[in-house]
């Protein structure tokens, strides 16, 4: 059981990555976005990557939720509470709530929601760095 608890922490780490892959393609896009057409396989490939990691940027920070939840459910049956683990929790489920306000309330990519969620996904990777490797430590 601790095994697939541990797995579902990766699986948070993993869909975590595909919503940052939103910002990184489109620094990636504007940088070299002219090269990267210039080739036979750069502009489909890119524009495949972006339909997935833009586009559906939304649904990565939902998968990110249900393992939060799917994580939370079987470490905290057997381990108990863990103060970092729920810091962590706490502030992805921050970011996905300031995501849907932004994409389904105020619908623009302007205002303080936007530089807050962007500041929060920097804050999300050092709080799960501490959740992780804090116990290693102590
Ligand atoms: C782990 C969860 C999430 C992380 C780490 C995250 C991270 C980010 C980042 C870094 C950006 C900035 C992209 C840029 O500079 O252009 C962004 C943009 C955005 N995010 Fe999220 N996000 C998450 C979840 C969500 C969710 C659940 C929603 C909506 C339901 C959402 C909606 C948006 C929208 C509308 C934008 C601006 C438009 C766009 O770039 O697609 N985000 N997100």
């Amino acid at each position: 059981m601790s095994e697939i608890g541990g797995f579902l922490g990766w699986l948070i780490i993993i869909a975590y990555v595909g919503t940052i892959l939103n910002y990184i393609l489109k620094v990636v896009n504007k940088k070299y976005g002219k090269n990267i057409s210039s080739g036979p396989t750069g502009k489909p490939i890119m524009s495949v990557l972006m339909k997935v990691f833009i586009r559906q940027h939304r649904y990565w920070g939902f998968a990110t939720v249900l393992f939060l939840l799917l994580h939370f459910l079987l470490q905290f049956n057997q381990f108990g509470i863990s103060i970092t683990g729920v810091i962590a929790a706490a502030i992805l489920i921050l970011q996905v709530c300031l995501g849907m306000y932004g994409a389904y309330l105020h619908k623009k990519r302007t205002g303080a929601w936007f530089w807050t969620h962007r500041v929060i996904a920097i804050l999300l990777i050092l709080g799960v760095a501490i959740h992780l490797l804090l116990p290693a430590l102590i």
